[in-house]
C-alpha cells in the first residue's frame, strides 16, 4: 500500500537497507515490510564507481523470501552490464544503473528489461537531465541522487528540489508518467512533503528508518503521517 497519494500519484517508500543493522538484517527487513514499505532498496557498491564497498547478489537473494517488498536494487558499479544477470537471479524487480557508469545505456536498459525487470536510470547530483533525453521513453524508472553517491546519512543537496521538478516538467510534458520518479539521499519526515510536491514518486531513506530512535515501524509511520 502507498506511503501516500498526491496530485493522483501514488508515493512509495523504498527503504534502504544500507542503514540496516546487518547483525540482523533479517529481522529489520521483516520489520520495514511489516510496517509497510513498498519497496526496499538493496544499494551495490564496488569501492571503484563510489568510494565504498556495501553487499553484492547474495544478500538480495538471502532478503527475497523474507519481504514482499519490491526488491529494487541500486547499482553503484562500474560495469554494471556484467552483474545484471545474477542480481535478477538473486530476485532483483527494478535494476537501477548510473548513466555516469555505462558506455552503451540503452543497450544495458534493453538488458535488464528483456528479463522481465523493471529499469532504472540513475543521475549523479551534477549529471544534466540532457543525459535522459534519449532513454527516458525505455525505462521504468528515474533515479535523482539527491546527495553524493556512497554513505548514508548525508543531507538532502537542496538545489536537487528544482532537478526534481525539471524531470517531473519532463515526464508530464512527454506523457511518461508511469515512470517513477525516485530520490535517494536525505529524506526525512521533515522534507518528504517539499519533495513530492516537486514530483518525486519514491523515496529512497536509509537514516530516517533503519537509524530511526523509536525504530523502524516508527521510522515509516513517520513518513506515513508527513504526507497525510
Ligand atoms: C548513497 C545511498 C544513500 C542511501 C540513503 O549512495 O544510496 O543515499 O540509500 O541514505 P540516507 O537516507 O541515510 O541518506
Amino acid at each position: 500500500m502507498p506511503i501516500g497519494t498526491l496530485k493522483g500519484r501514488e508515493l512509495l517508500l523504498a527503504p534502504s537497507i544500507l542503514a540496516a543493522d546487518f547483525a540482523r538484517l533479517g529481522a529489520q527487513v521483516e520489520e520495514a515490510t511489516a510496517a509497510g514499505a513498498d519497496w526496499l532498496q538493496a544499494d551495490i557498491m564496488d569501492g571503484v564507481f563510489v568510494p565504498n564497498i556495501s553487499f553484492g547478489p547474495l544478500v538480495v537473494a538471502a532478503l527475497k523470501p523474507i519481504t514482499t517488498c519490491l526488491l529494487d536494487c541500486h547499482l553503484m558499479i562500474t560495469n554494471p552490464e556484467q552483474y545484471i544477470d545474477e542480481f535478477v537471479e538473486a530476485g532483483a524487480q527494478q535494476i537501477t544503473v548510473h548513466v555516469e557508469a555505462v558506455t552503451h545505456l540503452h543497450r544495458v536498459v534493453q538488458q535488464i528489461k528483456a528479463h522481465g525487470v523493471r529499469a532504472g536510470v540513475a543521475l549523479n547530483p551534477a549529471t544534466p537531465l540532457q543525459f535522459l533525453d534519449e532513454i527516458v521513453a525505455d525505462i521504468n524508472l528515474v533515479l535523482l541522487m539527491t546527495v553524493n553517491p556512497g554513505f548514508g546519512g548525508q543531507q538532502f543537496i537542496d538545489s536537487s528540489l528544482d532537478k526534481i521538478r525539471r524531470v517531473r516538467a519532463l515526464l508530464d510534458t512527454r506523457g511518461l508518467d508511469q515512470i517513477v520518479l525516485q530520490v535517494d539521499g536525505g529524506i526525512s519526515a521533515r522534507n518528504i512533503r517539499a519533495v513530492a510536491e516537486a514530483g518525486a514518486t519514491c523515496f529512497v531513506a536509509g537514516s530516517s528508518v533503519f537509524g530511526h530512535a523509536a525504530g523502524v515501524a516508527a521510522g515509516v509511520e513517520e513518513f506515513r503521517q508527513a504526507l497525510a
